[in-house]
This record gives structure tokens, C-alpha cells and sequence, in this order.
């Protein structure tokens, strides 16, 4: 694993490019989902309804794959500080996690709105969208929380201690709702990526935690 003191293989340069590239392509495969893997409940749709719930799902999609990115940003991967340095990573949290809520927002507004408001997706059956619903929630206080950390009065130790397990807790919400209430995910590939990007990002932050906690690497950031 890459720390900040030894010298890169590879040129910083192309480092930074090989990430780019990686993070479009993500990107890119993402939002094609809804167009390869199209759901039934774009069969109904005509007209504007039908542009709304694209425009929806590919919302989510772009809110899921930042949400990814967040949280890569914040938890502190060696090759990341080396390449971008810590304050410069923890200013694009901030900003993504603005983002993220906009998406979101957009989501929701594009894919009930077809259905009409008046038709809430609230009720057992409807689980995996009110699973949405919490996440929606949670984003909501976790940026309010954040941007306006001391007008609430919130000590930074307090924030962090709330900020950091609801972060975690948001991805895996993120994945269950796309799991359950997409039938894009619901079977085949985009399902076999989705869990294992899930997994895979899983272990990957757990072997980041666990590094960071070797001896000499500073615990916490810059404060917001
Ligand atoms: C009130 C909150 C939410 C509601 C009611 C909701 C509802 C839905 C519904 C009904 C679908 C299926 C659309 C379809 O294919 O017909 C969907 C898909 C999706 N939602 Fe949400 N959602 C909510 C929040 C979120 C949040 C916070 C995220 C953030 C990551 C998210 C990400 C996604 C993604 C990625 C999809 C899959 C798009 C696709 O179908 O291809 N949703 N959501
Ligand atoms: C979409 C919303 C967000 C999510 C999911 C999220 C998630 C996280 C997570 C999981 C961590 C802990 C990383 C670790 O130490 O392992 C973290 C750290 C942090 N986040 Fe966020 N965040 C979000 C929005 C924001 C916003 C809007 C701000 C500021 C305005 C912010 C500021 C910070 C700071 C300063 C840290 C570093 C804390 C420290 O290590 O001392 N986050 N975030």
C-alpha cells in the first residue's frame, strides 16, 4: 500500500489519470444500466412521464456511484493523500456530499412524480423505496449537520462520532435500496456487479481502516 513518505512506481501523473479514467469509466457503465437493463415500469410510461423516470433512475445512479466516490474521499487512503494531499480531498468531500444530496433530491422529485404524488410509495410492499426514504433522510441531516456544524453548536468530536458510522450506514442503504426496488438489479450482471462492488468497497475501506490504525498515521482530519 501506498503511504505519503515512499516514492510512487508509477508518476503521479498517470496515476492521476489511471484514477480519472477508472472513476468516467464507473460513471459511464453506471448510468448506461437503465438503457441495457431497461425496467417494466418504463413499459407504461409515454411522453414526459417516460423521460421523468429515466431521468430518475439515472439520478439515483449518478447519486450512487458519488456516494461511492464520498466515501473514498473521506476515509483516508494513502495513493489519494500522496496524490491529491488531504485538505484538497476533504474539500471535494464537502462539496460531493452537496452534490449527492442534490441528485437525490432530483431522483425522488423524477421518479414519484410519474406516479403522482398523491400515490406515496409508503406501506410494507413498498420497503426497498422507504428504505430510500431513510437514506433520503439521513443524507439530509448528514450535510445539514456538516455545512452548518457550528450554528447548530455541535462540538467536532460530537459531529464526528455521529458524521462517520451514518456515512457507512448510508452506502449500505444505498446498495439495499438499489438491490430491492431497481428491477435492473434485481438479476443478471447488473446485479452480480452491484454486490460485488458492494463487497469489494466493503473490504476495501475495512483494510484502509485497519492500516490507518498502524502506528504513526495521524487519527483525525482538519476540522470542517
Ligand atoms: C424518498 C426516497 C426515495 C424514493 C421514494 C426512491 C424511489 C425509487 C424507485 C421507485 C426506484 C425504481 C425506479 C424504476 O426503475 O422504476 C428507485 C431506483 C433507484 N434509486 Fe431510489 N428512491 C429514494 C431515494 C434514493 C436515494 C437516497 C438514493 C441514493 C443513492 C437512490 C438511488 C436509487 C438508484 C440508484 C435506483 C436505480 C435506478 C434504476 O432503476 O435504474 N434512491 N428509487
Ligand atoms: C453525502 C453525505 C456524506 C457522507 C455519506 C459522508 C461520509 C463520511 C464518512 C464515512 C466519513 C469518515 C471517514 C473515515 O474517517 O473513515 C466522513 C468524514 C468526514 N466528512 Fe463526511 N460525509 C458526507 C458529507 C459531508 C459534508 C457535507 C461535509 C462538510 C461540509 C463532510 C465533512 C467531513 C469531514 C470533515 C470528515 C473527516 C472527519 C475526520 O476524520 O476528522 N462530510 N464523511
Amino acid at each position: 500500500m501506498k503511504t505519503p513518505d515512499t516514492p510512487s512506481r508509477f508518476p503521479d501523473n498517470f496515476s492521476k489519470a489511471m484514477i480519472f479514467l477508472l472513476a468516467a469509466l464507473f460513471l459511464g457503465v453506471a448510468l448506461a444500466v437503465p438503457f441495457y437493463y431497461e425496467t417494466q415500469t418504463m413499459w407504461y410510461k409515454t411522453g414526459a412521464d417516460r423521460i421523468m423516470l429515466r431521468a430518475g433512475q439515472m439520478a439515483g445512479l449518478f447519486a450512487l456511484v458519488l456516494l461511492t466516490g464520498q466515501l473514498l474521499l473521506a476515509s483516508r487512503v494513502g495513493l489519494f493523500e500522496h496524490l491529491y494531499g488531504r485538505t484538497r480531498l476533504l474539500r471535494w468531500h464537502q462539496a460531493n456530499g452537496v452534490i449527492i444530496f442534490c441528485a437525490v433530491c432530483s431522483h425522488v422529485l423524477l421518479v414519484l412524480a410519474p406516479e403522482g404524488f398523491d400515490n406515496l410509495p409508503i406501506g410494507k410492499k413498498y420497503w426497498p423505496e422507504m428504505i430510500g426514504g431513510v437514506l433520503f433522510l439521513l443524507l439530509f441531516v448528514m450535510v445539514v449537520t456538516s455545512r452548518f456544524r457550528s450554528w447548530f453548536g455541535l462540538e467536532y468530536a460530537r459531529w464526528r462520532m455521529l458524521h462517520k458510522p451514518l456515512g457507512y450506514l448510508c452506502l449500505v442503504l444505498a446498495f439495499l435500496h438499489v438491490r430491492f426496488v431497481s428491477e435492473s438489479f434485481a438479476r443478471g450482471l447488473p446485479r452480480t456487479v452491484l454486490i460485488a462492488v458492494g463487497i469489494g468497497l466493503a473490504l476495501f475501506i475495512g483494510l484502509v481502516q485497519v492500516l490507518r490504525r498502524t502506528p504513526g498515521r495521524a487519527q483525525s482530519g482538519p476540522q470542517p
